[in-house]
């Protein structure tokens, strides 16, 4: 849980005022050690301040110290800094100004601040004898707070929270930013989003876009792709990468997968190019960008032009480049749960191809190259400007993050080894696993790649039961993806059925991924891996 710190405890911990210091100093290290997170109301600025000084004056005064007005002010900020570090503003909102009609506007802006948190999560720690009174489903003594049992804390599958408390202020300034400006339609911030974003690919040019979806639906408009076209991809990833070929009227093709990275075979394309083939789409599924040296040098044989699908590995390397920029076109989403999330749908285009980027801004734009002329036929496909405000937040950090990510799969991995029953495909020796457990494998990275995690996978010949046993512990786990695309309903018509893609179907009844965010804690970490282990 949360605690909204109200200024008396603060000035209590800061001032070391008897005799409350002991109880305030406890029940703050202890939603500290609870993973729970303290704020300060940015709005108490000036009393926190104030009440702190006559503290401070009040003790030396009691203590036959004499300071002057400079120390004392001196020593006041430093400790209320100091002690802030521990914590984290929460902003003063507009509506929190409107208070003055209630007996105590202070206390008053602060339970309308707590209203921003979803029920239960914060309450606010005081000893205000009448605000516990009143109060006493939102408001808590530092007592009452030592003496409440944390229960069974639950493991995120992933935790976009912390990111969130690790960039607050430049993800609230970028916002009210916009707020201000009020370009909420191809603002700055999506000119400035779009050259740090082909800056950090390496192309020339980005454009951003409404979704990971739309983004692939505008390449391949683009690329001119309709009825009675082909497009080859994978059948092992998410729904929008084969529906947007079919919502254009062209016929997905599937190609099987490499079994041990999930992504589309590059050995086995050649033989699904047709007359009728338009692109190879490859999708870079968990985070590993697929095999696109392979992949580009068929297309060049036979003249295709390639899309990457990189929804989940922006970020991710292929032989020192990044993911996205590696092939005709790539395409990524900030979806919220992918390695570089935004706050709601949101998706990018890379290329190095002057004439494939015009059109596909135009196409975007509902196909409009200046106001109110059309060449083309288009989407509305533009991505918000308070969305791109909150992408510009999160890329600073974008490095560290993927950075923790890698710890986080390192720490996996280790743990993992002596449960993995399959022989190493890195080096194909025969493994004799310590706990011959469930495990088939771990992700497995291939040479000269770099994975970026937006999954952790294994291979498991007993999901279902794993999965349960998880659950029982409070452990989320998910399946990406249950059902080949072959074999989806919607994809009927293409006449695919079940034993066209053995290996697409043997992952998709034997994959299981596991909670993964940069900060999964070493702890989370040991009692999902014994949860496996013992799962028998
Ligand atoms: C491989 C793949 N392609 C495309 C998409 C679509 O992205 P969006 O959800 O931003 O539309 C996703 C999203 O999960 C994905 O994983």
């Amino acid at each position: 849980m949360d605690l909204l710190l109200d200024v008396n405890v603060v000035v209590d911990i800061c001032a070391k005022r008897e005799p409350f210091f002991e109880l305030a100093d406890l029940a703050v290290s202890k939603c500290h050690l609870e993973g729970g997170r303290l704020w300060l109301y940015t709005g108490s600025v000036q009393t926190l301040e104030y009440v702190t000084r006559s503290a401070l004056k009040f003790a030396n005064e009691q203590a036959g110290r004499k300071l002057s007005a400079r120390q004392l002010q001196w020593q006041t900020r430093q400790l209320v800094a100091d002690f802030s570090k521990l914590a984290h503003w929460l902003s003063a909102l507009p509506d929190e100004g409107e208070v003055f009609a209630s007996a105590d506007p202070e206390d008053e802006q602060l339970l309308r601040a707590m209203e921003r948190f979803p029920s239960g999560e914060i309450k606010l720690l005081t000893r205000d004898a009448r605000m516990l009174d009143e109060h006493p489903d939102k408001v808590i003594s530092p007592r009452a707070f030592l003496g409440q049992s944390q229960g069974n804390k639950k493991v995120d599958f992933i935790d976009l929270k912390a990111q969130q408390d690790a960039i607050r202020p430049q993800l609230e300034r970028n916002i009210h930013r916009v707020l201000h400006h009020g370009r909420y339609i191809m603002g700055p911030e999506i000119q400035e989003l779009e050259q740090c974003l082909a800056d950090y690919v390496g192309v020339e040019h980005c454009i951003t876009c409404s979704s990971g979806t739309d983004s692939l639906l505008i390449a391949m408009m683009a690329l001119g792709i309709g009825p009675g076209d082909e497009v080859i991809t994978t059948p092992f990833t998410f729904i929008a990468t084969g529906e947007m070929i079919a919502l254009l009227g062209a016929r997905p093709v599937f190609v099987d997968i490499d079994p041990r990275t999930y992504n589309i075979d590059p050995i086995k394309i050649e033989a699904a190019i047709s007359p009728r083939t338009r692109a190879i789409m490859p999708v870079s599924l968990y985070g590993q960008p697929a095999d696109l040296d392979a992949i580009n040098a068929i297309a060049e044989k036979h003249g295709l032009p390639v899309i990457e699908d990189g929804a989940q590995s922006f970020g991710a390397t292929y032989k020192g480049r990044k993911s996205c920029g590696l092939s005709t076109i790539g395409s990524t989403s900030f979806f919220p749960s992918k390695p570089l999330g935004g706050y709601g749908d949101g998706g990018a285009l890379f290329t190095d191809d002057a004439a494939l980027a015009t059109a596909m801004r135009e196409i975007r734009i509902h196909g409009q190259d200046r106001r109110y002329h059309h060449p083309r036929i288009g989407i509305n496909g533009r991505m918000d400007t308070l969305q791109a405000a909150i992408v510009l937040a999160k890329l600073d950090r974008f490095g560290d993050e993927i950075a923790a990510r890698q710890q986080v799969a390192a720490r996996y991995n280790e743990r993992f080894a002596p449960d993995v029953r399959e022989p190493s495909p890195m080096t194909n020796e025969e493994n004799t696993p310590a706990h011959p457990g469930r495990i088939l494998a771990t992700p497995y990275t291939a040479p000269e790649r770099t994975h970026v995690y937006a999954q952790y996978t294994i291979d498991t010949d007993d999901r279902e039961a794993l999965q349960a046993k998880l659950k029982e512990q409070g452990i989320p786990a998910a399946v990406h993806y249950p059902v080949g695309l072959h074999r989806q309903p919607a994809f009927r018509q293409t006449g695919y059925g079940a034993g066209d893609f053995p290996n697409a179907e043997a992952a998709a009844a034997r994959v299981m991924s596991l909670p993964m965010h940069p900060r999964l804690t070493l702890d989370d970490q040991v009692k999902i891996v014994q949860a496996i282990r013992h799962s028998q």
